[in-house]
């Protein structure tokens, strides 16, 4: 793909960096283009743990996933920014559990509904659906939703990595609260996000993203954010964390600076 495409199709316009294209490089896959991986090229001169903080983050969310559907019996799974397939998909970890699992990708990006309905062609539990995350009541109207999702039984709503992707004035906590308010009790809420503790580094990620991606991305925020979002939940442990430190497994854990991290974990609807 040379440096002069524009427009292909379904509305994806190469040019512009992507959020989940750009993940998708840090974590070595190949659905991404030019302007993407220049963009990641350009973040780790700034941040350059980054990729080893995106793998780590896949990891987590594979573990995390797991220990619902083995430890706490979860079946249902809502999973908001969702990204491109890559190894380890929530259905894939879910179903290898129960076959039964039920999950729903959500993603605004179309790239991502366009390769995720490839995967998902045969699998009858699982659907991926185009829409914001923050627009609660058309996720939770949307037809494919009402098919899989039952709120007479526990769901989890994964978050993960996805906060900063939300400006304040699109009010993340908030969005938070509309999820929390609809699900059943002892349901799940995943929310992690990336945390800086260097003002410097929070300003100037904030910066490079909200350029490269045209205006499309939140903010680097503080850890506090991320215990403010899950106030009133039951915190599971081993609380909140740096995520490669969410209940570690045998494989192996990308070594990674703390310029900037990914912060967050496990929350249970009371
Ligand atoms: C860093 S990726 C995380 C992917 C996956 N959750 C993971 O942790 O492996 C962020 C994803 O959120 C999606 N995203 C960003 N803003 C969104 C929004 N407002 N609504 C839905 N998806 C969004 C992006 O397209 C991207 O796929």
């Amino acid at each position: 793909m040379g440096d002069g495409e524009r427009i292909i199709s379904h509305g994806i316009d190469v040019n512009t960096p992507s959020v989940a294209r750009m993940y998708d490089w840090y974590l070595g896959g190949t659905d991404n283009y030019v302007a993407d991986r220049r963009a990641c090229r350009e973040l780790l001169e700034v941040v350059p743990n980054t990729q080893a903080l995106a793998r780590n983050n896949r990891a987590f969310l594979r573990r995390v996933v797991r220990v619902l559907a083995a430890e706490y019996g979860v079946r249902q799974f809502l999973d908001h920014g969702s990204g491109l397939p890559t190894q380890d998909n929530v259905h894939q970890v879910a179903q290898a559990v129960d076959p039964s699992s039920r999950v729903v990708y959500i993603d605004n990006d179309p790239i991502v509904l366009a390769h995720g309905r490839t995967l998902l062609d045969a699998n009858d539990e699982t659907a991926v659906i185009q829409a914001d995350m923050t627009d609660t009541k058309a996720i939770f109207g949307h037809e494919d939703v009402r098919r899989l999702i039952r709120l007479d039984e526990p769901v989890a709503a994964l978050f993960v990595s996805v906060a900063h992707c939300i400006p304040d004035e699109d009010d993340p906590a908030a969005m938070f609260r509309r999820v929390v308010d609809i699900l059943p009790s002892g349901s799940f809420m995943v929310v992690c996000q990336l945390v800086s503790d260097r003002a410097d580094i929070r300003d100037h990620v904030t910066e490079f993203m909200r350029e490269a991606t045209g205006n499309t991305w939140g903010r680097v925020r503080e850890a506090h954010d991320v215990h403010a979002y899950l106030e009133g939940l039951e915190i599971m442990p081993p609380g909140l964390v740096e995520v490669s430190e969410w209940r570690p497994d045998a494989q192996p854990r990308f070594e990674q600076s703390d310029e900037w991290q990914e912060f967050g974990g496990l929350a249970r609807i009371p």
